[in-house]
């Protein structure tokens, strides 16, 4: 499937009662990368989860490659090419390592597989290794890796980095990007690192208690010292 654009209009949404997101626009192009910032409980993994279809959506649309996705269940959105890295990963413990990368899909194709070791050679050696007996940067790949096999058409990465090591943080993210210069995926990633995903984005929101408080490009932002100071809380970057 060829990648797709993602447009969200206005969007609000939350869990019960509780409204986290406000608001919330931007567009993403097909092919396009596009990082998500922000501080911790800014409401960065609410948004994934709510493109998703996992959480309470109070008002707005979705738009996935042109076509209404607001009112499709979760299962519809992955079936449209929606693939969702949650930031909880889920690994089936009693199931070894193959037998997870196969979960839910339809077709097993050894090349698609064949590709996810070569992203991760670490779960190539593991393959039959039962989800229960892999450390916890493993079942971080595991997670991933099963997502991309399924070759979504919009990819969204919930901190695909955090607990890995910082080798394999620049290997993945070198994949990330072929996968998106491929043009075959559409990628949304959240990630604390933020010069990782800076150096791997084309465009970036920051997001400010539920609301979208700045958008622009990687090297704007490395530009603007008061956003980074105030929305990120760093200092400054490289
Ligand atoms: N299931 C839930 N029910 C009610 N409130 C929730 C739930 N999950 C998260 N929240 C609240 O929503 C807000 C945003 O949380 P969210 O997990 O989206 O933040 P985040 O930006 O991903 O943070 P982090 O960087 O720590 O992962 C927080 O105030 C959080 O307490
Ligand atoms: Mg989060």
């Amino acid at each position: 499937m060829p990648a797709l654009s993602l447009e969200v209009e206005n969007l609000s949404a939350g869990y019960g009662p509780t409204r986290v997101l406000e608001g919330i626009s931007f567009t993403v192009p097909a092919g396009a990368r596009l990082a998500v910032l922000g501080r911790n409980g800014m409401g960065k993994t609410t948004l994934l989860a709510t493109l998703a279809g996992q959480t309470r959506r109070y008002q707005g649309q979705i738009h996935l490659g042109g076509s209404d996705v607001t009112a499709a269940p979760s299962a519809m959105r992955a079936h449209r090419g929606l693939g969702y890295v949650p930031q909880t990963r889920c690994v089936f413990p009693t199931l070894t390592v193959e037998e997870n990368l196969f979960v839910g899909l339809k077709a097993r194709s050894k090349t698609a597989l064949e590709e996810a070791y070569a992203m991760f050679p670490r779960l190539k050696e593991r393959r039959r290794n039962l989800g229960n007996q892999l450390s916890g940067g493993e079942q971080q790949m595991l997670s991933t890796a099963r997502t991309i096999l399924g070759r979504p058409s919009v990819l969204l990465l919930d901190e695909p980095l955090e607990g890995l090591a910082p080798v394999i943080c620049e290997e993945l993210m070198a994949a990330f990007t072929e996968l998106a210069k491929s043009g075959d995926m559409t990628i949304l990633l959240v990630e604390q690192r933020i010069q990782s995903a800076l150096d791997f984005a084309d465009r970036v929101i920051i997001l400010e208690r539920g609301r979208v408080a700045w958008t622009g490009t990687p090297s704007d932002l490395s530009k603007d010292h008061e956003a980074v100071e105030s929305l990120l809380g760093v200092g400054g970057l490289h």
